[in-house]
Order: structure tokens, then sequence, then C-alpha cells
């Protein structure tokens, strides 16, 4: 029998859900094209279908079962087609996702992708394999980048993984485990590489990425603060990042890192999910509203420019139009750079699932209001920006034949008209527009 890994073929991997996952998918890639595959933005070309699912709201999960029932007819033409749900999804329903979706061959968890490579030769016969333990440092230890592979400019490196918040609403303690912190000495090593194959800016990942407390070579715990300092030692890295950030884990030490490290980028994610201190209790958030405005306060005394963002659900069981109006009142507060807001999505296997919901209708009209005050401070934040010079990252072509697309330091996208040979340099740009997600100028030539 001819195994799947003797010949060279195609994979098409399709990614939902946040940055670590995104982070995930390029790590299977790498793998795979280290065993031959090349991958293939079609699915009808593919030879393997992975998809690297999230299981955050039910839609999200849901998309993926619908996703799957499009490939019947890619497999009946290709019966040596191979399909594998990853991710969040594959972790937290396993061996349900063979039976209710029979196309699927194989399920690997957030933890256990690295295996990928091995289990696609016992899929000969038939045969389907679940594998969703959770080994976080073992898969760290497999996933090696390549040397001497071209790197895009700005690049994300998963530091920590996991959760151990619980938060009332949130799966992910659930599908990806408790917190676990990657060595010092690894994370700088893989941040190395990344560099000198071509990135500028890294953004460290994690689900509490300033709860990471890795063990450096003396076996001594490194907090985030430390870690953003030794990466900042290595030249070819111009920009540092981090998210997602929980409020309690936000130490001064961190905080004065964005004034006294010239590398850390002036953004900050910082979830608050409810401005309604009764709801954040219901939320088992750990923290109230005016623990999280002084964290502000003190992040804004330490750098003034700083795009501050964050995530809001609204109703929440239990979330009155008071508790509605006083998550506006925090948005007017605090105004946001930008911000993501979600439908509270009840989720099976939470400590809030089965509460009492708020109608749709009034989900729906509160997240209607919230996005407009949201829009409204993204768009003042950016038209401050009007007029400036910002240091901007090349990072790709534009649409538009001689544009090219960077990103600002507060993390908005700037196009402007410039050689795409500027790609991975750092510029300066003067800002004429401001849109609604975007920047546009000219470059200072
Ligand atoms: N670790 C981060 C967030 C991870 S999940 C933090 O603690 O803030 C990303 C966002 O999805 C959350 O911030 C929250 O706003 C949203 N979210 C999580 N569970 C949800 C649910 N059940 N319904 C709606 N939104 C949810
Ligand atoms: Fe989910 Fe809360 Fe953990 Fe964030 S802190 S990942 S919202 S449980
Ligand atoms: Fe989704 Fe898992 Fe990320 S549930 S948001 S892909 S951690």
């Amino acid at each position: 029998m001819v195994g799947l890994l003797e010949e060279k073929k195609k994979v098409y991997l399709k990614t939902y859900g946040c940055q670590m996952n995104v982070y995930d998918s390029d790590r299977i890639i790498e793998q795979l094209a280290q065993k031959g595959f090349e991958a293939t933005p079609r699915e009808f070309d593919a030879d393997l279908i992975v998809l690297n699912t999230c299981h955050i709201r039910e839609k999200a999960a849901e998309k993926v079962y619908s996703e799957l029932g499009k490939y019947s007819n890619l497999k009946s033409k290709n019966p040596k087609l191979k399909i594998g749900v990853a991710g969040c999804v594959a972790q937290a329903e396993g061996n349900e996702i063979i039976k209710r979706q029979p196309l699927v061959d194989f399920v690997v968890g957030p933890q256990t992708y690295h295996t990928i490579p091995t289990l696609l030769e016992k899929l000969t016969n038939g045969q389907k394999v679940v594998d969703i333990e959770f080994s976080t440092q073992e898969k760290f230890e497999n996933l090696k980048l390549t040397e001497g592979k071209e790197y895009k400019p700005s690049q994300f490196l998963t530091v920590q993984e996991g959760c151990d918040k619980f938060c009332s609403f949130c799966v992910v303690p659930y599908t990806r485990g408790v917190e676990v912190s990657r060595p010092l000495s690894e994370i700088l090593s893989e941040a190395k590489t990344l560099t000198e194959y071509g990135a500028i800016e890294i953004t460290l990942l994690g689900q509490n990425v300033n709860a990471y407390n890795g063990l450096d070579d003396s076996k001594k715990r490194r907090d985030l603060s430390y870690l953003i300092h030794k990466l900042s030692e290595i030249d070819g890295l111009k920009r540092i990042r981090f998210v997602t950030s929980h409020p309690v884990d936000m130490t001064d030490s961190l905080i004065q890192t964005f004034r006294s490290n010239e590398k850390l980028m002036p953004y900050l994610h910082l979830p608050i999910q409810s401005g309604s201190d009764e709801i954040l209790k219901k939320m088992n958030r750990r923290h109230n509203v005016s623990d999280y405005l002084n964290i502000i306060k003190k992040v804004r005394e330490a750098r003034p420019d700083i795009a501050v963002s964050g995530d809001f659900i609204v109703g929440f069981p239990g979330e009155s139009d008071r508790d509605f109006e006083r998550t506006l009142e925090v948005c007017h507060n605090v105004g946001y750079a930008s911000a993501f807001s979600f439908k509270y999505s009840p989720r099976p296997g939470t400590t809030a699932f089965e509460k009492k919901e708020v109608p749709e209708y009034i989900k729906k009209e509160r997240l209607t209001v919230l996005q407009d005050v949201i829009r409204q401070h993204q768009s003042s934040f950016q038209k401050n920006l009007v007029g400036k010079t910002l240091p901007v990252l090349v990072e790709k072509k534009g649409r538009i034949e001689g544009q090219v697309i960077g990103k600002s330091p507060y993390l908005q996208p700037v196009f402007f008209s410039a050689a795409s040979a500027l790609i991975g340099k750092i510029v300066d740009i003067n800002i004429t527009r401001s849109e609604s997600n975007s920047l546009s100028g000219n470059f200072c030539e």
C-alpha cells in the first residue's frame, strides 16, 4: 500500500478562531512541508484537508460542520482524500465529530497536532484516529521552525497556552487546558530564527499572555516583562506586541515596560467583558470596573499615546438595561481605539450554560448600540492620527498596483503608494486619511 507521505501531496488548511490557531496552522503547514506537502488555497485540489477549528461561540463551532458537509463530493471524486479536524472543536467534541460526520478521518486537539505527519500513515485502510491528549510541552518540543524559510515581516509566537481562570461563559480552559508557559530559552531561540529569516515584528500570544511565568535556564520563573526585555535584545527584532491580557495579571512591572522598552508597541488589548460589577461577578472575572479603570490610568501614565482595545459580551444571563448602560459608560470612559463585541453564546460545560438567557432581540439591540459607540471612539482615535507622521512596518502588496500595506504602531493597517521593495522595512508615513478600519497616507522619502 502506498503511504500518503511517499508522494508530493497538497494540503488545504482552513483556520477559524483566534491568533493562537493562526500560529498553530502555520506550524501544521511547516511540519507537513517537511514531509513533502505543499499548501494549496483550493480544497478541490487537495489530498489532505485540515480544519483548525474554534469552539468559543456556538456559531463558530457549527461552521465546521457546514464546511465538512461540503466535502462529501470531493471525497467521492477522490477516495484517497483525507480529512482532519484540529483545534478547539476537536478537543471539545473528540469522537463525536466522526460520529456526526463520518467523512472525517482524524481528530487532533490543539496540543496534539504535531502528531499529524505520523498519524497520516495510520489512515490507510480507512482507519480513523482521534488524539486529544493534553501535552503542551511535548507539542512545542516537536515543532521546529524551518531554517532558511522566508518568514513574513510580522509573526506570531505562542509563549503561553491554556487558562486557569474559568470565566463562567468560556470554553477555553476546557479546550486548551491549564495554563502552561514555554521555557524562556525556547521562546528566545524561536524569535531569533524568525528574525534571522525575515520577521521584524513578533506578537507574543497566549490566552492569558500576561500570566506568562516560564522557566529560565537556571530554573527561575520569569514574567512577561522580563521576557519582553530579553527579546528586545535581538537586533533584527524591531517591534514587540502581546495579546491577550487579563486584568488580574496586569502587573506594575509589565505596565512600566510600556514606558521603558522602545520596542514594545503602544497597543494593549485588555478585555473587560462588562461594565457592571454585578455581571463581572457572575462572569467570575475576578476584577471589578474600578480595578480595570485604574489599570488603564496607570498604563496611560506610562505610555500616554497607547491604543487600548478590549472585548465585550452583551446579553450575559441577568444583564439588565442598567448593567448594559454601565458597559457603555466604560466604553466612553476608556475611549477604545478598537474593540471586539459579541452576543453571549451559551456553551455546554461552562457554569453559565443553564442560566436564564436574555432574549435574542435584546442581545441584538445591545450589540448594535455598543458597536456604534465603539465605532465612534475608534474613529476619533484614528482621526487624531491624521496629519501625523507614523513609523509604519511595510508588510505586503496592496490590491491596487503600486500600493503597499503596512501597520501603524497602534495596529491599524496603513495603505500607501510605494515600491514593494519596501516590504519588511519600517518607513515614515504621513497619515492623510482615516477609513473605518484603516489609515492611508504618503510615503515620506
Ligand atoms: N483570554 C481572553 C479572551 C479569550 S476568548 C480574555 O480573558 O479576555 C475571546 C473573547 O471571546 C472573549 O474575550 C470574550 O469576549 C468572547 N467570548 C468568550 N466566550 C464567549 C461566549 N460564550 N459568548 C460570547 N462571547 C464569548
Ligand atoms: Fe476564557 Fe476567561 Fe480564560 Fe479569557 S480568562 S480564556 S475569557 S476563561
Ligand atoms: Fe477559539 Fe480555541 Fe482560540 S476556542 S478563540 S480557537 S482558543
